[in-house]
């Protein structure tokens, strides 16, 4: 893909305003220099997103997310920046051509762009007959059978594809799609010999996919009986990829971003089914397990991910494949039990919202689900018992937070009897020799995580350079190297420093898409801390910011010197050793000062 200039960008952002974009998301209200409004990106009661139009950022001071006009858009609308760029481009009317794309792309692109209209065209068609075609009256009826009408139906754009061999083929040849692009689409296949294309999907209730942005990408379809396959689905196209799609997401994702939660379930109806009971953040694979691109997709709306799959042997093994895709992600996960032979469709027919409502409240961590299930399968011995945990460590291994780690190893320990830790070593890749050597070479090179305290200074000192031109002066001649201790201050700091104009001065528009995720929501928390005011003793602030960082570099140093001079006596190293306690006084020295 070919890179957007800087230029067009910039004329992009000139030409758009934040809060006009933010506001076709959400109520904004005036609020002073700001526009307040209820943060998209969590749950909140109260506005603490703000918006500043001067500045043309937003921040929120309840999840901390902030950044310019292309990042809201790329959290919003899980865009990518190029996607961000462009969606804004065509709404000023500025367009975004690239430089050194390839024909080949070129070709690339504009199929896709065909097979998008073909998809389209040919949902509107299906959704049309099963909303007033008499094509569609078995369709019509059946969905009413299952209790499915109106609001719903609309939602989803559900369809149905009527009886005949080609009712689409026709349909689309009609309106001038080559024969090539609807098979490439995957909705007809070529007849034998001298016949024409025929429809993939015949007599079947259709569930149209939609990509992020709702257009239709592919479709599944259900017979209205017994027959098999019960569904066929869209093959793999240059528009559908099954790995990287999620069946309801676009309906589902603004409620999965209030409520931090997705539910993922088995079927199309079940989606449905929770949907309109009021539990709108449901999504469902399509007809394919899940992969590590889908739990990603999923973490950019949700941290906590409910699995509601069939209490059978298949719904099992589909609950513990998902866990292995979404755990190592980050994502906290949790199985949500159901009774046996319902799925959340039928569930909610029998017993209603609260019957579902139910089964939540006995939502379960799927890690102890697992732990529970490897205990049981394997047997009672001590070798089954040593084959379980091995089972469960290899996903605790997975697990990116440290904390999470040792609570399920607490919790394996307990079920096992096994030693902690045993366990804990086992964690780490090895025997418990191996882990201890480890533990050493963990400690060094000594890591500069600076302290609470410390990283409170620094921000004051990165708001200080947003405030003041000459204490911001001041950090250049000293170095940001001396003055932050960690990258993402430090990477903020030089930014800024590179971002002065000729008269050494900042300009208004800072949060630049340079920036990466957590620099922006930094920088633009930062700048909307700015105008209260608060530095009325610029050079005091300056000094004591920077007190507070050599300090912390001062402790750190004591405590790599205990270890250097430890090490210094085991090597019988008196030189060393002398040195590093001279060092050791001068910083106590220093300190005291
Ligand atoms: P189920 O067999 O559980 O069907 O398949 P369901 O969703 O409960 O549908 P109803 O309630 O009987 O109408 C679960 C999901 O597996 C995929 C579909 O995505 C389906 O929704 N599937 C199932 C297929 O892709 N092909 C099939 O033949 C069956
Ligand atoms: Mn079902």
């Amino acid at each position: 893909m070919g890179r957007i200039s800087e230029d067009k960008i910039q004329e992009i952002r000139d030409r758009t305003d934040i809060v006009e974009v933010v506001s076709s998301y959400l109520p904004l209200k005036r609020s002073g220099v700001n526009n307040q409004g209820l943060c998209p990106f969590h749950q909140e009661k109260s506005p603490s997103f703000n918006v500043n139009s001067a500045r043309q950022i937003f921040h929120c001071f309840g999840c901390g997310v902030g950044g310019n006009v292309f990042s809201f858009l790329m959290r919003m609308e899980g865009l990518s920046f190029p996607d961000a760029v462009r969606r804004l481009g065509e709404k000023v009317g500025i367009e975004v051509e690239e430089e050194a794309v390839s024909p080949a792309e070129v070709r690339r692109r504009e199929e896709r762009e065909r097979l998008l209209r073909i998809n389209e065209v040919a949902g509107g068609f299906y959704h049309q007959t099963l909303l007033e075609d008499d094509a569609g009256v078995a369709g019509r009826r059946y969905l009413r059978q299952r209790g499915y009408e109106g609001e719903t139906v609309r939602a989803f754009q559900l369809g149905f594809a009527p009886e005949g061999w080609e009712s689409l083929a026709k349909h689309l040849a009609g309106k001038n799609f080559s024969s090539e692009d609807v098979q490439k689409a995957g909705l007809v296949r070529p007849g034998k010999q001298d016949r024409g294309d025929y429809d993939l999907f015949r007599n079947r209730l259709l569930f149209p996919i939609h990509d992020l942005q709702g257009r239709m990408v592919a479709f599944g379809g259900r017979v209205l009986d017994d027959s098999l396959p019960k569904y066929i689905n869209s093959p793999e196209t240059a528009v559908y990829h099954k790995g990287q799609t999620l069946y309801g997401l676009y309906q589902a994702r603004d409620a999965m971003r209030r409520s931090d939660e997705a539910l993922v379930v088995e079927g199309y109806f079940d989606v449905l089914a929770l949907h309109r009971a009021g539990f709108a953040g449901a999504v469902a694979t399509c007809g394919t397990a899940l992969t590590a691109d889908h739990a990603r997709l999923l973490k950019r709306y949700a941290d906590k991910i409910l699995l509601v799959f069939d209490e059978d042997a298949a719904g099992r093994q589909a609950t513990f494949r998902a866990m292995d895709a979404l755990l190592p992600v980050g994502l906290s996960v949790s199985v949500v039990p159901l009774p046996t032979g319902e799925d959340p469709d039928s569930l909610i027919k029998a017993r209603g919202e609260e019957g579902f409502r139910n089964c939540l409240e006995a939502a379960r961590p799927v890690l102890e689900v697992f732990i529970e299930e490897q205990l049981r399968i394997n047997d009672q011995s001590v070798e089954g018992c040593a084959r379980a945990a091995e089972q469960v460590l290899e996903r605790i291994r997975r697990l990116p937070g440290d904390l999470e780690r040792s609570l399920y190893l607490q919790r394996l320990a307990t079920l096992t009897n096994l030693d902690v830790a045993l366990l804990q070593s086992k964690v780490r890749g090895g025997s418990v020799v191996q882990s201890s050597v480890r533990h050493t070479v963990d400690r060094s090179p000594p890591a500069r995580r600076p302290s609470a305290e410390t990283g409170q200074a620094q921000k004051y000192l990165l708001r200080l350079m947003l405030v003041d031109d000459q204490q911001r002066r001041r950090v250049r001649d000293e170095g940001t190297g001396e003055l932050f201790l960690d990258d993402l201050f430090c990477g903020l700091a030089d930014y800024l420093l590179g971002c002065e104009d000729e008269d050494g001065r900042l300009p208004e528009n800072l949060v630049d898409a340079s920036l990466d995720e957590a620099q922006q929501s930094l920088l633009a928390g930062l700048v909307f801390q700015e105008d209260r005011g608060w530095a009325d003793n610029p050079e005091k602030i300056f000094t004591d910011c920077r007190r507070a960082v050599n300090k912390s570099v001062l402790r750190q140093r004591l405590k790599d010197l205990g270890r250097l001079m430890e090490e210094a006596q085991g090597n019988n190293d008196e030189a060393a050793e002398m040195q590093y306690l001279r060092e050791r006084t001068e910083i106590n020295r220093k300190l005291r000062n």
